[in-house]
């Protein structure tokens, strides 16, 4: 059997190490083969760590979020529905109940509150800054929808090979990417919007991503770009 711990993206530096070291100690107290995914926002996503199960194995999924997230809970039932459409191989998948609905949660964090405790002292860093009252100077806005549709459909790729090219280009500081949750046609995903240019880029694939950093974002002439469909 393989576990899986699902997560959602962490806003926070560090957060999806922290899961990723948390399925490395689970696996080593266990025996058991434990990994880390994501439902959205990071990888690798629930889709591409069930791709990797062996044939034959069965998987175990762990909602890995306290409080409980319904939305984590109900978005990885629609996930691996939908990710039965894509596999042929027969996978039995199960959940386990909420990580803080169970009793050992308690009782860790009664050892956390009779254990070491360390004193809050000093200031760690400025709370504001005079650069965090300066916006920046970018010449186009990227949205780059990381909402769990779009991370099933690749949205984790469209990302890493979108930045990796605008890296290339020299052009970090004149374009700003930002991750953002579904931005609601999920059907279209992987969704890329370029703004000001109120261009959609849908169904954006690695190879769709280097021509938009290349034609777009560089050069300036948008790709083949259809216009919003608005309602
Ligand atoms: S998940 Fe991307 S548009 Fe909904």
């Amino acid at each position: 059997m393989t576990v899986l711990l699902v997560s959602r993206s962490a806003t926070h530096h560090g957060g999806h190490d922290a899961i990723h070291r948390l399925a490395a100690a689970t696996a080593e107290a266990t025996g058991l083969p434990v990994r880390a995914c994501f439902l959205d926002g990071a990888a690798p996503s629930l889709h591409a760590a069930l791709e990797a199960v062996p044939d034959h194995d069965e998987v175990l999924l762990v909602a890995v979020h306290v409080p409980p997230d319904r939305y984590l809970d109900t978005w990885i039932r629609r996930a691996v529905a939908h990710w039965r459409t894509t596999c042929a191989r027969p996978v039995r998948i199960a959940v386990t109940t909420p990580l803080a609905t169970q009793n050992a949660l308690v009782t860790a964090i009664a050892e956390a509150i009779a254990g070491q405790h360390t004193e809050l002292t000093g200031n760690p860093g400025p709370f504001r800054s005079p650069a965090w009252s300066q916006i920046t100077r970018h010449h186009r806005h990227v949205l780059i929808c990381r909402g769990p549709r779009c991370t099933a459909y690749g949205a984790n790729e469209v990302a890493a090979t979108l930045g990796t090219r605008l890296h290339e280009h020299r052009l970090d500081d004149d374009i700003l990417v930002t991750p953002t949750g579904c931005l609601f046609p999920c059907n279209l995903g992987p969704l890329v919007v370029v703004h000001p240019d109120d261009i959609w880029y849908e169904q954006v694939d690695a190879e769709l991503a280097v021509r938009i950093a290349d034609e777009h974002l560089r050069d300036g002439a948008p790709v083949d770009a259809q216009q919003p469909r608005r309602s």
